[in-house]
């Protein structure tokens, strides 16, 4: 009883938040959104470049590939990404991926969220070890790239260039089953195994201490 109310005030609150934040949408308005007027949206979080902000832990999208953009954001809708009751960031992302109409405005954002210029971001992670992490680099090269640009073929994303402390937090959750576990998530399960070659915490920082030194 007490549960059920609880989660009806989070469902008001957070219907609120998103009719507050979808102001740019006249009331019963059917036509889809241009992109920049859909990123509208997204700004409180990733911000007005799309550089992301560290204190609610949103990562930096611009200039990440469209493919990409739109495949996470329909990974959020469809609860592929972002349900698992442990991923407190993904459950703040995935009633934002709510606010596009349909397909045709998930594309029009993604499109939006790739044209914008991207931007190495500070290094904040403490404790790296960079030449520890080039050896253990050699595994994710494949997919990523020797440079972390990514590949499309394979469905990996770039990841040089992106904030330090994101990278830290999805390698952690791939390796926990918090992204990348859902049986639906079969991108995600092309990574997850690779977390696993990371055998701790201190791994994973030296990986990420080498991929801030490939963004240029
Ligand atoms: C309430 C804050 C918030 C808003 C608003 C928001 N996001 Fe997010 N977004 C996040 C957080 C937090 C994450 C990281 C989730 C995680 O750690 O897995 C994220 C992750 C993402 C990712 C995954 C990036 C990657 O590298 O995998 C994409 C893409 C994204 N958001 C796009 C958008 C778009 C487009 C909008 C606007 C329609 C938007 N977000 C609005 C908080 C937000
Ligand atoms: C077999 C190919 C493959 C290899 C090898 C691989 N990855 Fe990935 N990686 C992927 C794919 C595919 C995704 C996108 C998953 C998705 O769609 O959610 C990904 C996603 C990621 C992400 C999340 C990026 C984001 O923006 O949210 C990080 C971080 C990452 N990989 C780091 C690594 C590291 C570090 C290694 C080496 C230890 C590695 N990957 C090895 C395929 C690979």
């Amino acid at each position: 009883m007490h549960r059920m109310k609880k989660s009806h005030a989070f469902a008001l609150a957070g219907l609120t938040l998103v009719m507050g934040l979808s102001g740019c949408r006249p009331e019963g308005a059917k036509q889809t959104l241009p992109g920049v007027e859909l990123y509208a949206a997204c700004k409180s979080c990733h911000g007005v470049d799309g550089h992301g902000q560290q204190n609610i832990a949103a990562p930096a999208i611009a200039g990440l590939p469209a493919w990409y953009v739109e495949a996470q954001l329909v990974k959020f809708r469809t609860g592929v990404r972002g349900a698992h009751p442990d991923d407190f960031e993904g459950l703040r992302m995935r009633p934002m991926s709510q606010q596009m109409m349909d397909t045709g405005e998930v594309k029009a954002v993604s499109a939006y969220v790739a044209s914008m210029a991207p931007m190495k971001q500070p290094a904040t992670v403490q404790g790296g070890d960079a030449a520890a992490g080039a050896a253990s680099y050699g595994v994710c090269l494949a997919c990523h790239g020797p440079d972390g640009k990514g590949n499309p073929q394979l469905n990996a994303p770039p990841i040089a260039g992106q904030h330090d402390w994101y990278l830290v937090s999805q390698l952690k959750k791939f390796k926990s089953g918090i992204r990348g576990a859902n049986p639906k998530d079969i991108t995600g399960g092309q990574m997850r195994p690779m977390s696993m070659t990371l055998a701790d915490e201190q791994a994973m920082k030296n990986v990420v201490a080498h991929i801030n030194t490939l963004a240029k």
